[in-house]
């Protein structure tokens, strides 16, 4: 008997049934892979073997963990042509997620029978591989090239009728899974051709190119996508041939950087999510919230909290006020209906646990308030004593502040240990990032709470420690300043730009600021005017674009030029005079960087200044930090994050571009401890 194994044999008749019990996912771990492999032995004699997986879900993919280290025997290929070529054929009976691994064993099966909501997957490209047990190689046979190509280098999740109608599946119930096995094993057809063996469906030239140019589109410098691809024409060689191809790229593909980035990536989300500063709490169940200010992130904040299944209360300062509130929120939610994400039903649900009032006292019974008024000091205080009258003494307190200290915010208002910052992204209701600012006084429980709300919206949250900006504006600042020193020394935006862009970012710095704008940014720099450290350069030249009325494409211009109803933005003779002429006035002779350079020196500020915030205790772990960056900046999954991309780069390579950047600039950068260890300072 396999007692210790996660995969059981049991003999009922004619029939043998074997069973993987791995929890939670049932994943292809070595266990696994070895107790298959004793199973195919096993039910020899049997009419017919039914591969069942105990718990929600079958073979969900593999385990992440062993990627890091050498492959260990009895490898998932070698057991998948096992169960294809077993004397007793194989029927997979599957329920829950079929990714990876998992849809390989199943594809290695004589026939597959499905529950209706199964959903089935090749999601290796996620973590920058291709599958690696003939996942490409009989996918493109069973399901056909153009489906293959859409799991397999998209990442796409077909559900069971879609993948049961290019004829992955051969029974597919929405009663008794077991019963609908015993069904159909109680009168086999006749067992088909194995799928290796069956010719890949053809793909017309004109398809395959679009789709690879779709893949690269989307890919921002990540190659497992079209590697994956690649991988799936070799389906048109015979099976013996391709197969060794796929396994060898594989392999390769677990020690490259983008598949460690991506699997640092996973990992990080998952440990952020349970930060040491909340250990051992539990987190207070939420019901009912208020946000207040129903402007452009407090209608994105209600709108994500109602998807969240909260009922929410968006308190406004007057009754037009709230009206406009409730049309943006509506707007969210038929948006969302429009593009296909939310059915009809679920919108006609979500409107209705949302009110919108200008009256403080519908939100007195709340379970948690979250103000997104003004970036205003004095309006933000007024609103949480006006909030602290009607809610209870412990309903927990959040602001959604970007850069005031939340405990200016919260000073005079009883029970501090309610008080957090919550501070999500724009646009809220879309941008995955959470940053989560306690104060010295937060409960561990309000901050589990916090953490918890945040699942509960489906973000990414992340503890943040209390300074300028906290992780990501502060990080966002020290990349400005960079870029801008870059144009006064140099470079031109459109060269910085594509710096960016060949990092992995959707965009760069200036065409974003044009996208969103640059008069908020250039009203705080006149704020900050005062305060500034004197010592520290200052470039001026954003200062003069905004002064030529150039604030963007709402504009019309700004740091590009644009034409009337195309935003591709456009260089610009205008700014290209201010900036050579701010150069001159400034005596510096200009050089050209090239593009590896200004990479260079993006990665190494974010990176230096990532680690500073680690060192001073404001991220808790490089993983925070990076995981900021990734769902709140967009910066390349596939790179793992600054933190991630500076280990790969080296740390001394992060100190030679600081030291580089100092000596342009003196006085104004601060060299983190990291980066000057490994420069030997
Ligand atoms: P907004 O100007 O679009 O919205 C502010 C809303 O608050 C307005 O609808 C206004 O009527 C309402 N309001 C003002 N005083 C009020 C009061 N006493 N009671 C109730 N409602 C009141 O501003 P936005 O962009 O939504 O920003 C709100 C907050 O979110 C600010 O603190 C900002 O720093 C922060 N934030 C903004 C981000 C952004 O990208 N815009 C990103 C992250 C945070």
């Amino acid at each position: 008997m396999t007692t210790d194994s996660p995969v059981s044999v049991t003999r009922e008749g004619d029939l043998a049934w074997v069973t993987i019990d791995n929890p939670p996912v049932n994943a292809t771990s070595t266990a696994v892979r070895a107790g298959l492999a004793r199973a195919v032995i096993k039910v020899q004699g049997a009419r017919v073997a039914i591969l069942t997986c105990a718990g929600r879900t079958f073979v969900a993919g593999g385990d992440m963990s062993e990627f890091d280290a050498p492959p260990v025997e009895p490898h998932l290929p070698d057991v998948v042509q096992m169960i294809e070529d077993s004397e007793t054929p194989f029927v997979a009976v599957m329920q829950g997620n079929v990714l990876g691994g998992g849809f390989e064993i199943a594809m290695g099966c004589a026939w597959r029978i499905a529950a209706k909501d199964t959903r089935f997957g090749l999601p290796e490209v996620n973590v920058g591989l291709i599958p690696g047990a003939g996942g490409t190689q009989r996918a493109p046979r069973l399901i056909g090239m153009e489906a293959a190509i859409d799991m397999a280098a998209s990442g796409a999740m077909l559900d069971a009728e879609a993948v049961q109608a290019l004829g992955g599946l051969d029974l597919v119930t929405d009663g008794d899974l077991a019963m609908a096995a015993r069904g159909f094993v109680a009168d086999l057809p006749p067992r088909p051709v194995a799928v290796s063996q069956r010719d890949a469906t053809p793909i017309a030239a004109e398809v395959l190119e679009a789709k690879r140019a779709a893949v690269a589109k989307r890919a921002r410098g990540q190659a497992s996508g079209l590697l994956n691809i690649d991988a799936l024409q070799w389906a048109y060689l015979p099976f013996a041939e391709g197969q060794p191809k796929e396994r060898a790229l594989h392999l390769d593909l677990r020690q490259s950087a983008e598949s460690r980035a991506l699997r640092h990536a996973f990992f990080a989300e998952r440990e952020v999510a349970r930060p040491k500063a909340a250990e051992g709490a539990a987190p207070r169940d939420l019901q009912k919230i208020a946000v207040v200010g129903g402007g452009l992130m407090g209608a994105g904040i209600a709108t994500a909290s109602l998807g969240g299944g909260l009922k929410v209360v968006l308190v406004e300062r007057d009754a037009q006020a709230a009206s406009s509130a409730a049309d943006r929120v509506a707007g969210l939610i038929d948006g969302a209906v429009a593009r296909g994400k939310l059915s009809a039903d679920k919108a006609v649900e979500q409107k209705a646990r949302f009110i919108v009032t200008a009256d403080y006292a519908d939100a007195a019974d709340v379970d948690l308030a979250v103000e997104a008024v003004f970036e205003d000091l004095e309006v933000k205080r007024a609103v949480f004593r006006q909030l602290a009258e009607v809610v209870a003494s412990d309903t927990i307190l959040g602001t959604n502040t970007s850069y005031i200290d939340p405990r200016e915010i919260f000073e005079g208002i009883p029970n501090l240990s309610r008080c957090v910052g919550l501070h999500f992204f724009s646009p809220a209701h879309v941008m995955k990032l959470l940053e989560i600012v306690p104060l010295p006084e937060t409960s561990t429980e309000v901050l589990a709470t916090g953490f918890a709300f945040g699942k509960r919206l489906r973000k990414v949250s992340v503890l943040a420690g209390i300074c300028d900006g906290f992780i990501g504006n502060r990080m966002l600042a020290e990349y400005r300043r960079a870029a801008e020193y870059m144009l006064a020394d140099g470079a031109l935006p459109q060269e910085v730009d594509a710096a960016a862009r060949e990092i992995g970012f959707p965009m760069g710095p200036f065409e974003l600021q044009d996208l969103t704008g640059l008069q908020i940014a250039w009203a705080n720099r006149k704020r900050q005017a005062g305060s500034r450290d004197p010592a520290q350069r200052y470039v001026t030249i954003s200062d003069q674009v905004c002064e030529l009325d150039r604030l963007g494409q709402r504009s019309g211009k700004g740091w590009y030029d644009y034409v009337e109803g195309d935003r591709k933005p456009r260089p610009s003779a205008e700014v290209e005079a201010v900036i050579t002429g701010y150069s001159k006035a400034q005596g510096i002779v200009r050089r050209s960087l090239a593009r590896e350079e200004i990479m260079a020196r993006i990665l190494s500020v974010l990176a230096n200044e990532g680690a500073r915030i680690v060192e001073e205790g404001i991220a808790e772990t490089d993983a925070a930090v990076d995981m900021v960056q990734i769902h709140g900046y967009a910066f390349p999954r596939w790179r793992g994050g600054p933190m991630q991309a500076a280990d790969e780069l080296g740390w001394d390579r992060v100190a030679a571009v600081m030291a580089r950047l100092a000596e342009e600039s003196p006085n104004s950068w601060t060299l983190s401890a990291r980066a000057s260890e490994a420069a030997g300072v």
